[in-house]
């Protein structure tokens, strides 16, 4: 009997995958940033895809559209990704405390050219967000953030490409 209760019993609420703890930590905390600033996307996205009028109506809604469902579906992988590195997956959309770099329209609905170039700038930023975060990710042995965030990136390179595409002569 002493033998049984002698037997070291792994901590499940200890993460031990091989990436050091303070990099758990830093990506944890840059993930829900990027989460945060995906809610936002996609919510403009939504936004966009209603309210846009004019010629370019159809291409816009439709690409809003394919863009909304991708980056709805990303924030659960994101999310997913922060809980596995073992941190809470908190969601502050509040722009000023985390300082998003993705905000919504002020003042009313943009015109179609002015949501396609703002729509562009929010998929290159965030774009931009992730590459060092990849290559961090990368430098410090977690290929599964690395490739999660690499994959990403191939989302918000052709959102960016197809959007400014609708609007190049
Ligand atoms: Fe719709």
């Amino acid at each position: 009997m002493d033998n049984v209760l002698n037997i070291e019993t792994p901590q499940v609420d200890v993460v031990r995958t091989g990436v050091a703890d303070e990099v758990r930590e830093q990506l944890a905390k840059h993930l829900s940033v990027i989460l945060a600033e995906t809610y936002m996307l996609t919510v403009k996205s939504h936004l966009y895809h209603w309210n846009v009028v004019g010629p370019l109506f159809k291409s816009i809604h439709d690409l809003t559209e394919e863009h909304y469902e991708n980056l709805f579906a990303a924030t659960d992988e994101l999310a997913e990704r922060i809980r596995a590195l073992g941190h809470r997956a908190p969601v502050n959309v509040q722009e000023g405390k985390l300082n998003l770099s993705v905000t919504l329209p002020a003042g009313g609905m943009p015109s179609a050219h002015e949501m396609i170039k703002d729509l562009v700038q929010s998929h290159e930023m965030i774009s931009a967000e992730l590459r060092d975060m990849a290559t961090y990710a990368g430098d410090n042995d977690d290929v599964v953030t690395e490739d999660l965030l690499t994959e990403r990136i191939t989302f918000h390179e052709k959102a960016a490409w197809m959007l400014r595409a609708i609007i190049t002569e």
